[in-house]
C-alpha cells in the first residue's frame, strides 16, 4: 500500500526551531513513532509499504534525521497550501494498484491495530478514521445524511453553529483508492475559510460520485491526539510513558510507581524486576531476572545481569553488569565498563572502559579508567587511576587478589602482579612485583621538643 505521512507544517506553536516532527516523545521524534506505526500496518496488512513522507518546514533537517532509512521517499510541499495540496505533492510516487493511507507526522499515537481495522472497512472505498470527542473544537466535523451516511467534512472555520454541535470529528486519517484520489485532489479547490485546498473535500467529491464513504471510528480518543504545543506534547509523553509502564507491569515488573518511571528506548525484564521511583531508561537497556533498581537511577544502553542491585542516584551508561553485582548509591558508570558477576562499585566511584573481573571491589570515591583488574581485588576508598597524560591515554593492567590501599594513585601505563599489596597513599607506576607489599610514601618523622607557636601576647 501507499503511505503518505503529512509533515510540512510550521508547529509555529512549539517555540522551537526543531522542526515539529522532530521534537521528542519517549526519546525518538514524533515522525519515528508514526513510520514504526506505517511500516507495522503494511506488514498487518501483508503489503509492502511505499511510504512518501511531505516535509516542508524544516525539510533538509527532517530529511537528514531519517537519511539512513532507505524505505523512505521524500518529497517537498513549498509553499504549504493545505492538507490537500500536501498529498497532491505526493501522488507522482503513488502506485494506483495499491490503496493510499494518510497519516499525520504529529499524530504518533495511533495505534497499528486501528489502521489495520480503517484500511479492513474501507475495503476499496474512501475510509476514514473518526472519533467523538467531548470537546470538538477545532477539528473538522463529520457530516451525515439522514440515512446515517458519511456526506462531508466541513472544517470548524467553515461551519455553522448547528454544525459545531457536532461531536464526531475527523481525525485527519484516511484511505483512498489511489486512481479515485488523483482525480479528487487535482478537483479541489481553495475556496473556503482559510483559502486552503483541503484534504477533507475528497469525501463530499466520493458522494458527488455516488460512491460510499466509510466512517471507521477510533475505540480511544487519545490515538488521535496531536502535537500543537509543548502542553500537548507533554500531556502525550504521560501517555505514552503509561502504556510503557502498563507492558512492564504485565510482563512482571513490580514498579514502585508506574507514573513515575521513564522509558525512552528499549527496556528489556527478566523474572521479578523491582524498579523504584524516578528512573530514566534510554536506549536499549536490558534487566535480569531479580534485579532491583533503587530510586532516581539513569540508565542507558546498559545491560544488568540477574540478581543485581542497583542503589539509588547512580547513573549508568554503556555498562555491562554481571549477576549479583552491587552498584551504588552514588555510582557512574561510563561506556565500556565491563564487571563481572559480584563486581562491588560503591558511592561515588567512576568507571570508565575498565574490566572488572569477578569479586572485585572499588566501593568508595574511586576513579578507575582504562583499565583490566583481576578477580576479588580490592581498590581501596580515594584511588585514581591516573590514565591520562595530558596527550595521550594509558591502560593499567592489576592482576587478581590486588589490595590497592586508600587514597593511592596508579599512574598508567602500570602493570601490578597478582597478590600485591599496594600501602595507602602510594603513587606507583611501570612494574610493580606480586605476592609483596609495594609502599610509595615518605615515612612519618616524629619531631622530639617542637612546640607549638603560641600567640603573642
Ligand atoms: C486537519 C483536518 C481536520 C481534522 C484535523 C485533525 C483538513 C483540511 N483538516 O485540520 O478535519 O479534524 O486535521 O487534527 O485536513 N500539513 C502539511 N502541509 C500543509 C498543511 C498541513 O503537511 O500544507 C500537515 C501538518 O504538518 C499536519 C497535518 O498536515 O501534520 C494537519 O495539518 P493541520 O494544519 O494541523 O490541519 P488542521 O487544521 O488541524
Ligand atoms: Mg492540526
Amino acid at each position: 500500500m501507499n503511505i503518505v505521512i503529512l509533515a510540512a507544517g510550521q508547529g509555529k506553536r512549539m517555540r522551537s526551531a526543531l522542526p515539529k516532527v522532530l521534537q521528542p516523545l519517549a526519546g525518538r521524534p514524533l515522525l519515528a513513532h508514526v513510520l514504526d506505526t506505517a511500516r507495522a500496518t503494511a506488514r498487518q496488512c501483508k503489503s509492502e509499504a511505499q511510504i512518501v513522507v511531505v516535509v516542508g518546514h524544516g525539510a533538509d533537517a527532517v530529511r537528514a534525521a531519517f537519511a539512513a532509512q532507505a524505505d523512505l521517499r521524500f518529497v517537498d510541499q513549498q509553499p504549504q497550501l493545505g492538507t490537500g495540496h500536501a498529498v497532491l505533492q505526493a501522488l507522482p510516487w503513488l502506485r494506483e494498484d495499491a490503496p493510499t493511507l494518510v497519516l499525520y507526522g504529529d499524530v504518533p499515537l495511533v495505534r497499528t491495530q486501528t489502521l489495520v481495522g480503517l484500511v479492513e472497512a474501507a475495503a476499496h472505498h474512501l475510509g476514514v478514521l473518526t472519533v467523538r470527542m467531548v470537546n470538538p473544537s477545532g477539528y473538522g466535523r463529520i457530516l451525515r445524511d439522514v440515512a446515517g451516511h458519511v456526506r462531508s467534512i466541513v472544517e470548524e472555520r467553515d461551519a455553522d453553529a448547528a454544525q459545531r454541535g457536532i461531536d464526531e470529528v475527523n481525525t485527519g486519517i484516511l484511505v483512498a483508492p489511489t486512481g479515485r484520489l488523483k482525480h479528487w485532489l487535482t478537483g479541489l479547490s481553495n475556496a473556503n475559510a482559510q483559502g486552503e485546498y483541503y484534504l477533507t473535500d475528497v469525501v463530499a467529491a466520493a458522494r458527488s460520485e455516488g460512491l460510499t464513504v466509510v466512517a471507521s471510528p477510533a475505540a480511544d480518543a487519545d490515538e488521535t491526539l496531536g502535537v500543537n504545543s509543548k502542553a500537548q506534547l507533554a500531556h502525550l509523553e504521560r501517555i505514552v510513558q503509561r502504556r510503557s509502564a502498563d507492558a512492564l507491569m504485565d510482563a512482571g515488573a513490580t514498579l514502585v510507581d508506574p507514573a513515575r518511571i521513564d522509558v525512552r528506548g528499549d527496556l528489556t525484564i527478566g523474572m521479578d524486576v523491582y524498579i523504584d521511583v524516578g528512573c530514566v531508561f534510554e536506549g536499549l537497556v536490558s534487566l535480569g531476572d531479580r534485579v532491583r533498581v533503587g530510586p532516581h537511577c539513569v540508565l542507558r544502553d546498559t545491560a544488568v545481569g540477574a540478581g543485581t542491585v542497583v542503589h539509588a542516584f547512580s547513573h549508568l551508561d554503556g555498562a555491562r553488569i554481571g549477576a549479583d553485582a552491587i552498584i551504588g548509591p552514588y555510582a557512574r558508570l561510563r561506556p565500556g565498563a565491563q564487571l563481572d558477576d559480584e563486581v562491588h562499585i560503591g558511592n561515588f566511584v567512576e568507571v570508565k572502559a575498565s574490566h572488572l573481573e569477578r569479586g572485585t571491589k572499588a566501593n568508595h570515591l574511586a576513579y578507575v579508567g582504562d583499565a583490566h583488574v583481576g578477580a576479588r581485588s580490592n581498590v581501596g576508598a580515594g584511588t585514581i587511576f591516573a590514565n591520562y597524560d595530558g596527550a595521550n591515554k594509558h591502560r593499567a593492567e592489576v592482576g587478581a587478589n590486588v589490595h590497592v590501599g586508600s587514597n593511592s594513585v596508579l599512574v598508567a601505563p602500570v602493570r601490578i602482579g597478582a597478590g600485591a599489596t599496594i600501602g595507602a597513599g602510594s603513587t606507583v607506576s611501570g612494574e610493580v612485583p606480586g605476592e609483596k607489599l609495594t609502599v610509595a610514601r615518605a615515612r612519618a618523622v616524629t619531631i622530639e621538643g617542637w612546640q607549638r607557636p603560641a600567640k603573642k601576647r
